[in-house]
C-alpha cells in the first residue's frame, strides 16, 4: 500500500494556548517518537504521505507495519491506520470539535494538529517546525477519586483537559498529575530546568469517566479486571476506582512513573489496516495472525498464552466490546514485542441495552457466547494450547468469577446505587460460567446462584424497551454498540 508521491508544502501555525491558523495553506505535521523528530505527515491530493526524514535509525520507527525507509509511506485517502488509531472518539471528539472547531477543516489531519501533541504510545505529532509547547494542564487526581463525578461535573474536566490523542467512545482523557516540589526536584534535570521532555508528560492515568447509558461504569470496569487479576497468570493494567464508582484511574503501560512515554503501543485494528471504526470486523482468527508476524519465534508461547486469557475472560465476564482496539502490542523496540497488559475489561451484560450483544470478534466464523468445542479448537490450532490446560484456564476463570462475585456483592451493600449494576454483573458472570463450560444448560454450573440469592438480588434487569413493552418483534433492533 504504498508508492513514492511528491511531497507538498506549506505551513499552519498553533501556538501556546491561543492558536492562530493561516487559513487556506497546506497543514504538515511534525511526526515525532520519543520527542525527537523521525519524519513529516501531509495531505497530497487524495493521499495521505509520511515520510522519514534522512538518516533516521531503523529504531526510530513509528509503526511497527511503517518501518524506516527513504521511500514514502502513502495511504489512499485517509490517515494511515496508525495515525488513526488515537483519534478521539465520542463525546471527547464532540468535545474537541466544539473548542477547537475554528482550526479544524474536516479532516483527521487537522483534529491530529490539535490533539497530536500528547498522546497515547511513543508517537506524537507537532506542527511542522513547532515543538510541543503546550503542556497539558496539571490535575489533581483526588479531585476525581473523592470529589464529585455527577455527568455534568465529568464532563467539565473532560472539557478542559480535551487537547489529547486517544481513543474510545467512554469519556476520558489524559493529563499529568500537578507534582510536589520534591517530586518535581526528582525529575531528570532537563525536565526540572523546562528543557525538552516535560511537554511530553501526559500522566500516569487515563481518567475513565461514565455516561447515562452506562452507569457506574467504574464500579463496573474495576471488578471485570480484578476478576482476570486476581488468576495472577497475565499482566492486567492496574486501575483505581473513585469513591463513587463512577470514575477509574486506570495505570499507564506505556509511561514511565513520571508520566513520559516510553512505550509503543499499536492495536491490532491498526495493525490490520483498519479504519478505528470497522473494529469489530476482523476474525479473532485474522487478529492471531497479524499479531503473531511480530513476535521473535521464542516469545510467541507466552504471548498466545496472554491474549488467551483476554480472550476467555471476555466469555466469563460477558464483555462484548473485546474488539479490535481493545487488543494490542507494546514495546520499546521491535524486538521485545509483547501484548500489553489487559485493558477495558468490562461486563458489558450488565447494561441492559447492549445485553443481548454477542462476542465483538467471531471465532471459526460465529459470535456467539455458546462457543462450546469451538473455542477449546481455536485455541488447540491457533494458539497452541493444549485441550487439558484449556479446560483449567476455564475452571481457573470460574474460581475468579465467584471470589470476584463475591466481593462485587460485599461491595455493593455499602451504597444502595451500586446494587443495580453488582446484581446485574454476578447475573452476567453466572450466565459466562455456565456458558462456558457447557453449551446445554446447566444450572449447577452457575456458580453464583446461593450467593445472589443470599444478596436478595432480583432477575437481571431489563432494557427499557422490554420493561415498557415485551419484546415484540416489531421493536427496532436492540443492542447497538456502546463503548
Ligand atoms: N493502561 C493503559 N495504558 C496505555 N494505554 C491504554 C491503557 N488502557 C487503554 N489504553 C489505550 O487507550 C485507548 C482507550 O482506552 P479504553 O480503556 O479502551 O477506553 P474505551 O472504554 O473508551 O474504549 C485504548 O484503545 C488504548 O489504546
Ligand atoms: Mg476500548
Amino acid at each position: 500500500m504504498s508508492r513514492p508521491v511528491q511531497p507538498g508544502s506549506g505551513a499552519l501555525t498553533l501556538t501556546g494556548q491561543a492558536p492562530t491558523v493561516k487559513v487556506g495553506m497546506v497543514l504538515v505535521l511534525d511526526v515525532n517518537v520519543l520527542g525527537r523528530k523521525v519524519g513529516t505527515l501531509r495531505r497530497v491530493g487524495d493521499e495521505y504521505v509520511f515520510q522519514y526524514d534522512p538518516g533516521v535509525a531503523p529504531e526510530q520507527f513509528v509503526s511497527l507495519a511503517m518501518p524506516v525507509r527513504m521511500q514514502p509511506w502513502t495511504w489512499p485517502r485517509d490517515l494511515h491506520p496508525y495515525f488513526r488509531q488515537n483519534l478521539p472518539e465520542g463525546f471527547l471528539l464532540s468535545v474537541i470539535q466544539e473548542d477547537f472547531g475554528r482550526l479544524l477543516d474536516g479532516t483527521d489531519l487537522s483534529v491530529l494538529a490539535v490533539v497530536g501533541s500528547a498522546s497515547i504510545g511513543r508517537v506524537t505529532l507537532t506542527l511542522q517546525g513547532q515543538a510541543a509547547t503546550t503542556p497539558l494542564d496539571e490535575f489533581d487526581v483526588g479531585t476525581v477519586l473523592h470529589g464529585d463525578n455527577t455527568h455534568e461535573h465529568f464532563a467539565e474536566l473532560v472539557r478542559h483537559h480535551a487537547r489529547a490523542a486517544i481513543s474510545g467512545a467512554v469519556p476520558k482523557f489524559l493529563a499529568p498529575e500537578a507534582l510536589a516540589a520534591a517530586e518535581v526536584d526528582a525529575l531528570p534535570q532537563a525536565e526540572a530546568a523546562g528543557l525538552g521532555k516535560p511537554s511530553m508528560r501526559t500522566g500516569r492515568y487515563i481518567v475513565k469517566g461514565s455516561d447515562d447509558k452506562t452507569p457506574y461504569l467504574g464500579f463496573n470496569e474495576f471488578y471485570s479486571m480484578r476478576l482476570i487479576e486476581r488468576i495472577g497468570a497475565v499482566p492486567v493494567a492496574k486501575t483505581i476506582m473513585s469513591d463513587d464508582g463512577r470514575v477509574l484511574l486506570v495505570e499507564r503501560f506505556d509511561v514511565d512513573q513520571n508520566g513520559v512515554p516510553v512505550r509503543g503501543v499499536e492495536d491490532l485494528c491498526g495493525l490490520l489496516g483498519l479504519p478505528p471504526n470497522e473494529k469489530y470486523s476482523p476474525s479473532t482468527e485474522q487478529v492471531v495472525k497479524a499479531a503473531r508476524a511480530y513476535f521473535a519465534s521464542d516469545r510467541w508461547s507466552d504471548n498466545a498464552r496472554r491474549l488467551a486469557w483476554l480472550i476467555l475472560a471476555t466469555y466469563v465476564v460477558r464483555n462484548a466490546d473485546c474488539h479490535a482496539k481493545n487488543i494490542a502490542l507494546t514495546y520499546t523496540d521491535a524486538d521485545d514485542v509483547e501484548f500489553t497488559p489487559v485493558y477495558d475489561m468490562v461486563t458489558t451484560q450488565a447494561y441492559p441495552q447492549y445485553a443481548k450483544n454477542p462476542p465483538a470478534l467471531t471465532i471459526d466464523g460465529r459470535r456467539t457466547w455458546a462457543a462450546g468445542s469451538t473455542l477449546s479448537r481455536f485455541f488447540g490450532t491457533r494458539l497452541n494450547i493444549p485441550a487439558k490446560e484449556y479446560a483449567r484456564m476455564v475452571e481457573a476463570l470460574c474460581d475468579a468469577a465467584v471470589d470476584t462475585g463475591k466481593e462485587v456483592i460485599a461491595r455493593s451493600d455499602e451504597r444502595p446505587e451500586w446494587r443495580g449494576v453488582a446484581k446485574n454483573m454476578v447475573h452476567a458472570w453466572n450466565d459466562g460460567m455456565e456458558s462456558l463450560r457447557s453449551v446445554k444448560p446447566d444450572a449447577s454450573l452457575r456458580e453464583l446462584t446461593s450467593s445472589i440469592d443470599e444478596a436478595r438480588f432480583s432477575g437481571p434487569g431489563k432494557s427499557p424497551a422490554e420493561e415498557k413493552q415485551g419484546r415484540s418483534s416489531l421493536l427496532p433492533k436492540r443492542g447497538g454498540r456502546a463503548f
